[in-house]
């Protein structure tokens, strides 16, 4: 099984966004997909039209029985999903009470390993015990990047995290998100992106209003608009992201 975990510093970048289409691709392309929906805001669940309540809310990070109950079928084959629950505000809690040589989110996501080809996390914002324990658990850490000076530093600040951290077993790879060619900033920073490889994969994501009304349809856009712009972006994405794992 792959992890692949969508992360950044930043709220508001575009992880959920990734996560769902992304992880309706995996499907389609058959690889059996679980998409843990890690944000107590619990939007990748709202896509899915899946309510944001596990049975036994955090508990499901210590009793594998809980965990594997908590998951649920989508509308769409091979891919499933472990909801949000509001108490994983208290994540971090838990975390940081883990006891030398513990590990929790590493024991759920063995636990997911037979049944699943790819597991997707979609990660809260922020750096923190979580954010830890993704970096070290997870094959690739895809960051979503609106393409301004701010989020450069962002990918900078979580890169020199890891290496602070010595996290350096997964890959880390960014993409451009919400790229708006009315912008001159947006296209000045897209030019450079050769500059910025290995990290900066080449496929973007267009500020698009298609992908701003996937609220009201609450379903992957690759699923409804497969031949929309925003659908052929999120294909040539995936395409990048299953060559990095
Ligand atoms: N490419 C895009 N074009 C237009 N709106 C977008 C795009 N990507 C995301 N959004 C919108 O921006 C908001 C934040 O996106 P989301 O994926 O939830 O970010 P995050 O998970 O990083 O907080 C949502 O309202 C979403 O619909
Ligand atoms: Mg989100």
């Amino acid at each position: 099984m792959k992890v692949i975990a969508l992360y950044s510093l930043k709220g508001g970048v575009g992880k959920t966004t990734a996560t769902v289409n992304l992880a309706h691709l995996a499907a389609t392309h058959g690889a059996r997909t679980l998409v843990w929906d890690l944000d107590p805001q619990g939007a990748a669940s709202f896509y899915f039209r899946i309510r944001d309540k596990v049975s036994g809310g955090r508990k499901i990070l210590y009793k594998e029985t809980l965990l594997h109950r908590a998951i649920r079928g989508t509308n769409y084959e091979l891919l499933d999903l472990l909801p949000a629950d509001i108490s994983y505000r208290h994540l971090e809690i838990a975390l940081n009470a883990e006891r030398k040589h513990e590990d929790l989110l590493g024991n759920c996501i063995q636990s997911l390993r037979q049944e699943y080809d790819i597991l997707f996390l979609d990660c809260p914002p922020g750096i923190s015990r979580l954010s830890e324990a993704i970096f070290r658990h997870a094959d690739l850490v895809l960051i979503p990047s609106i393409p301004t000076i701010l989020s450069m530093r962002t990918i900078k600040r979580i890169i020199d995290f890891r290496s602070k951290k010595k996290l350096t077993n997964s890959r880390v790879r960014a993409f451009f998100s919400m790229v708006d060619r009315r912008k001159r900033m947006h296209i000045a920073w897209v030019k450079r992106i050769e500059e910025m490889r290995p990290l900066m994969l080449n496929a973007r994501i267009s500020a698009l209003s298609e992908v701003e009304r996937m609220g009201e349809q609450r379903a992957p856009l690759t699923a409804t608009h497969p031949t929309g712009r925003a659908s052929m972006e999120f294909r040539k994405l995936w395409q990048e992201v299953i060559a990095s794992i």
